[in-house]
């Protein structure tokens, strides 16, 4: 995703590139889901598409993660069974200096312009005010029998 995402900032800024933080905009997450019959999400407390809400566990291990991250423990992936058999997968997903652009904090790292078609194409968007390092959110992989 970021080689993409890059390639489109430098093409046409941001308004060319919003569309590309999308995991279904990815052709490697559609090819994988339908060949191995998982399902690829991403997901936040802060969301910027209501599509990408968290469900209750989502939300613990995402709490669980800034927790220990408070602590400066080191963050690991997480394989888990649900009581419905499916296996689940959990990966943390940090800030880095490129996403500030459209995740940052507004007119220090957000431009004005930037977050206004942003608030145009989600309207409830919580996904601003981040700093580098922060935890954005979550990888929640779920593989269906
Ligand atoms: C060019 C603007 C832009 C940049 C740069 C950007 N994002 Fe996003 N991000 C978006 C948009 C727009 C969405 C909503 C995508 C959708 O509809 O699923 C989003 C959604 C997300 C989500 C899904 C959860 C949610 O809020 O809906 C995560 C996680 C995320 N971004 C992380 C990152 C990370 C990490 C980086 C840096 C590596 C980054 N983004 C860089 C625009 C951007």
């Amino acid at each position: 995703m970021s080689g993409k995402l890059t390639e489109q900032m430098k093409a046409g800024g941001p308004k060319q590139a919003i569309p590309f933080c999308n995991v279904e905009a990815m052709p490697l997450t559609d090819s994988l889901s339908k060949e191995y019959n998982v399902s690829i999400k991403r997901t936040s407390d802060k969301f910027r598409n209501p599509k990408n809400e968290p469900t209750q566990r989502e939300l613990e291990v995402i709490t669980n993660y800034k927790d220990q991250k408070s602590k400066g423990a080191f963050l690991e992936p997480i394989v888990e069974e649900s009581a419905d058999k499916k296996v689940h997968f959990y990966a943390p997903i940090l800030i880095s200096n490129k996403c500030l652009a459209c995740h940052g904090k507004l007119e220090e790292t957000l431009k004005v312009q930037t977050d206004s078609i942003i608030k145009s194409l989600y309207p409830n968007d919580l996904a601003t005010g981040y700093g580098d390092e922060e935890l954005r959110g979550i990888w929640s992989i779920t593989f269906n029998k």
